[in-house]
């Protein structure tokens, strides 16, 4: 199947996380919202209406034999990514994914392994990388302003905010775990990219569930579809420690659920010639975020904090997909840059499991 303009899309996935892309194909100047998949007849009949689609299905599997599409996002529960990504890009449609990748490194592997084999692009939609905040850093650091960056950590905190207790994401089985897997993933990915991706050597990481498993620090402005029903199966808190290949270290903090003053995303930075702290979702920052650049002029402290417009988002993660897919580009976008996330999200859940320092290993891809 060739990519011509418009590319016809798909989305499969009618919660929050699906809306986000319909309405990303929806302002995508090189894409057509064809077709939507999901399990409530009622929201897609309600979502075709609204995003101006004519086809809906209940099944994967009629709608790629069917809709003909170019290029579809996946927006389901996680353990349903790989099985849904394989058979898209076995059909020759080109892949844009939730994060994470998937419930676990050798389960992303075989997706990696799917996207080559058919030559299809295969991408995760980290859409809080794509914030105006992060791009201006990351801009700052390739510029050399930081120096060499040694020391970063990075997390995503909620005091109330566990996602649809007792639904597929509190699940080990459809979520493969808790914050860690579902924001903190964010937050390793943002900060890896920062530093410019070093390899993680090792992890050494602990994971805690205080309320999930009481039935407290649901969020009660969950946004799923999903109705509650099981038991609360996955951490609510999780804090690593990760050695980089060059020397440097990450720490990575994610909790649902916490005894914090307010809900806060962050980031600092430490390099050899200036540090960094970004921050967003807080009282003070707002949703749109703050960057503030820790220099000194003529050795005395000084504070750069510029203004930057929010950008970002689901949007840009699919207008940067459609562009890549008709670029006929395929270097590097056959989600290995994700199996790198799962590979140390694997050895944090391995580590808190055997109390120890856990080396991070890669699945052959095969
Ligand atoms: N990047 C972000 O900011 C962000 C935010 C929220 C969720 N997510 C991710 O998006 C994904 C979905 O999250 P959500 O909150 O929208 O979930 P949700 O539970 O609200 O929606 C899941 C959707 O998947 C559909 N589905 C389930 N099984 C299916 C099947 N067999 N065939 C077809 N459709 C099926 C359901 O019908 C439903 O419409 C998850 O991977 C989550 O981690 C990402």
């Amino acid at each position: 199947m060739s990519a011509t303009t418009p590319l016809r899309a798909g989305v499969i996935g009618l919660g929050w996380a699906g809306q986000q892309h319909m309405q990303g194909y929806l302002e995508a100047a090189n894409a057509e919202l064809v077709a939507i998949c999901g399990q409530e007849g009622d929201v897609a009949a309600r979502l075709a209406g609204q995003f101006g689609v004519e086809q809906t299905y209940r099944e994967v599997s009629d709608l790629l034999r069917d809709a003909q599409l170019d290029v579809v996002s996946i927006a389901t529960p996680t353990s349903l990514h790989a099985p849904m990504a394989i058979a898209a890009l076995d059909a020759g449609v080109h892949v844009l994914s939730e994060k994470p990748i998937a419930e676990n490194a050798a389960t992303a592997a075989m997706m990696v392994a799917a996207a080559r084999r058919n030559d299809r692009v295969l991408e995760v939609s980290y859409n809080h990388r794509r914030r105006g905040v992060v791009t201006a850093l990351k801009q700052a650091i390739d510029d050399g302003m930081l120096g060499k960056i040694y020391y970063a950590k990075a997390g995503w905190v909620r005091r109330q905010g566990i996602p649809g207790l007792g639904t597929w994401f509190t699940r080990k089985d459809s979520a493969g775990g808790g914050p860690f897997m579902d924001i903190g993933v964010h937050m390793v990915d943002m900060a890896l990219h920062l530093l410019g991706e070093p390899g993680v050597s090792a992890v050494s990481a602990n994971t805690y569930a205080e309320f999930g498993p009481r039935g407290l620090g649901g969020s009660t402005g969950y946004r799923g579809t999903s109705a509650g029903t099981t038991d609360y199966e996955v951490e609510d808190l999780a804090t690593a420690f990760c050695r980089l290949d060059d020397g440097g270290t990450l720490v990575v903090e994610a909790s649902w659920a916490q005894w914090v003053p307010h809900d806060l995303c962050f980031v600092d930075l430490y390099g050899s010639e200036a540090g960094a702290h970004l921050q967003w979702g807080s009282p003070t920052s707002g949703d749109g975020g703050e960057l503030v650049i820790m220099t000194d002029v003529q050795g005395r402290p000084a504070e750069i904090r510029p203004q930057i417009p929010a950008n970002g988002g689901h949007s840009a993660c699919v207008a940067e997909f459609c562009d890549l897919v008709l670029s006929g580009d395929r270097q590097g976008v056959d989600g290995s840059l994700s199996l790198t996330r799962a590979g140390l999200i694997d050895a944090a859940y391995a580590s808190a499991a055997q109390q120890r320092e856990v080396l991070t290993t890669q699945p052959e891809i095969g």
